[in-house]
C-alpha cells in the first residue's frame, strides 16, 4: 500500500475522551500494522495520533482489536460500541477521525492504479499456474480454490504456506523479517510433514525450521470456532507480520451444522459475517487470503460444467477471484480461472508431487 497523506489534526474534531476512562500512562508501545506491502514497516500513522484520543482510549482500543488506523476507518459505529466498550457519538468521533486522517473517501483511478501496483504476487511453485493467476496469487485479495476431492486445494494451500514466506526476489513477500502464515484447518488436513517436504526446493533460501514456526496453526472444530480464529487472525495481523491467511475450508463446518430449508438463512448471515472480516482482513493487511471450498452438482444444467462451488452468491461476491481445480492423469491437476475481475477465463495444468506443485514438462 502506497503511503497516504495525512491531514493536519484539527482542534475542532477534538474527541472527548469517555467518561470514566481515566487518563493514565500507557504501559505498551504504540503498535502499528506491520504491512506486507510496505516491507513491514509501520503503515500510515498511529491511532495515538487521532485528535482528542487520550492514552486511555488508545490502550481500550487497542485491547479490543483496533490498533490501527485502518481497522477504526473501516469499522462499523455499532461494532465499535460492541466490541470497543466506547459509547455511540465517541465511537461515531473516533471512526471519523480515522477516516480523515487517512484521507478516506473517493480516490482517482490512477491512485487505485499505483496502489495495485504494490501488490504483492506470491508463487504457486509452477511456472504455468503463476502466468494463470497474472503472476502469482494476489495480496489484498481474497482468491478462492474450489474443486472436488483431491483435486489439489489442501496441497496449492500448504505450498504457497512455504512460497509466502520466500524472498520477494523468488515470488515470496519476505524482505527484513519473517513473514507469517495462518491457517484455519476445518478438516483436520494440515500436515507439516509436507510443509518440509515442499521446503526442500528452497532449501537455501529458507531456513527450514522458521518456515514451521512462522506459520500459525488454529483446528476449527465448529463454524463459531473458525468465525473466532479468523478474527483472531485479523486482531493478530495488526501487530504481527502475516502475509497470508488459509481458511481449508471455508464451508464445510457451515455446511454440516446448519442442516435443512429453515437454517439457511442463519447460515448464510453467519457465513457473510465470517466472509466479511476475511476480506476486511485482506485489504487492510494487503494480505493474500485463499478460501477452499467444495462442490455440488447442478444437475438442471445442460451445458458446461455442471459443478459449482458450494455458499452460494455470498462466497461468490466475496471471493475476487475464482479458481476451478480439477482431476487429469496421475498427479496431473487443471486449474481454471472461474471468475476475476481481470484475468480471462483461462485454463492450465500443473502436477503435485512429493515436493510440492510443479509444472508438467
Ligand atoms: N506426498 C505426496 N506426494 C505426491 N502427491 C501427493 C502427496 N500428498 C498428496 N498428494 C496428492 O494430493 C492429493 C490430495 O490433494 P488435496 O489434499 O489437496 O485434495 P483436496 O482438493 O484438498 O481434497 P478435499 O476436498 O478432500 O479436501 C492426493 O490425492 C495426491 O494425489
Ligand atoms: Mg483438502
Amino acid at each position: 500500500m502506497p503511503p497516504r497523506k495525512k491531514k493536519s489534526n484539527n482542534a475542532k474534531n477534538e474527541i472527548v475522551e469517555e467518561e470514566g476512562v481515566l487518563e493514565g500512562t500507557m504501559s505498551e508501545n504504540s503498535t502499528s500494522v506491520p504491512n506486507v506491502a510496505t516491507n513491514n514497516e509501520a503503515s500510515t500513522g498511529s491511532i495515538d495520533d487521532l485528535p482528542g484520543i487520550g492514552p486511555a482510549t488508545a490502550k481500550k482500543l487497542r485491547e479490543s482489536g483496533f490498533g490501527t488506523l485502518e481497522s477504526l476507518a473501516t469499522v462499523s459505529i455499532g461494532q465499535l460500541v460492541a466490541v470497543g466498550n466506547l459509547g455511540e457519538a465517541t465511537s461515531s468521533k473516533i471512526i471519523q477521525a480515522a477516516r480523515d486522517s487517512l484521507n478516506f473517501g473517493f480516490v482517482s483511478a490512477d491512485e487505485i492504479l499505483e496502489r495495485r501496483r504494490n501488490m504483492l504476487k506470491i508463487t504457486t511453485g509452477s511456472a504455468s499456474l503463476d502466468d494463470l493467476f497474472g503472476g502469482g496469487i494476489e495480496t489484498g485479495a481474497v482468491t478462492e480454490l474450489y474443486g472436488e476431492f483431491r483435486t489439489g486445494k489442501t496441497q496449492l494451500a500448504h505450498q504457497l504456506c512455504v512460497a509466502a514466506q520466500l524472498p520477494r526476489e523468488l515470488g515470496g513477500l519476505r524482505v527484513d523479517g519473517p513473514i507469517k502464515v495462518i491457517y484455519i484447518d476445518t478438516e483436520g488436513t494440515f500436515r507439516p510433514e509436507r510443509i518440509l517436504n515442499m521446503t526442500k526446493r528452497w532449501e537455501g533460501d529458507l531456513d527450514v525450521k522458521q518456515v514451521l514456526k512462522n506459520i500459525m496453526h488454529g483446528r476449527a472444530y465448529n463454524s463459531d470456532h473458525q468465525m473466532v480464529l479468523a478474527e483472531k487472525a485479523a486482531q493478530d495481523s495488526q501487530t504481527e507480520p502475516i502475509g497470508l491467511v488459509i481458511v481449508d475450508s471455508l464451508i464445510a463446518h457451515f455446511r454440516a451444522e446448519y442442516i435443512g430449508r429453515g437454517t439457511l438463512a442463519t447460515r448464510q448471515q453467519k457465513l457473510n459475517q465470517h466472509i466479511h472480516t476475511l476480506l476486511k482482513m485482506a485489504e487492510v493487511g494487503n494480505m493474500a487470503v485463499i478460501l477452499t471450498n467444495q462442490v455440488h452438482s447442478k444437475p438442471d444444467m445442460f451445458f458446461g460444467d455442471p459443478t459449482l462451488p458450494v455458499g452460494g452468491h455470498i462466497v461468490a461476491h466475496a471471493s475476487q477471484t475464482r479458481v476451478y481445480l480439477r482431476k487429469s492423469k496421475g498427479e496431473r491437476r487443471i486449474a481454471r480461472i472461474a471468475d476475476s475481475p481481470l484475468l480471462p477465463e483461462n485454463e492450465t495444468v500443473f502436477a503435485i508431487t512429493g515436493d510440492g506443485i510443479i509444472d508438467v514438462n
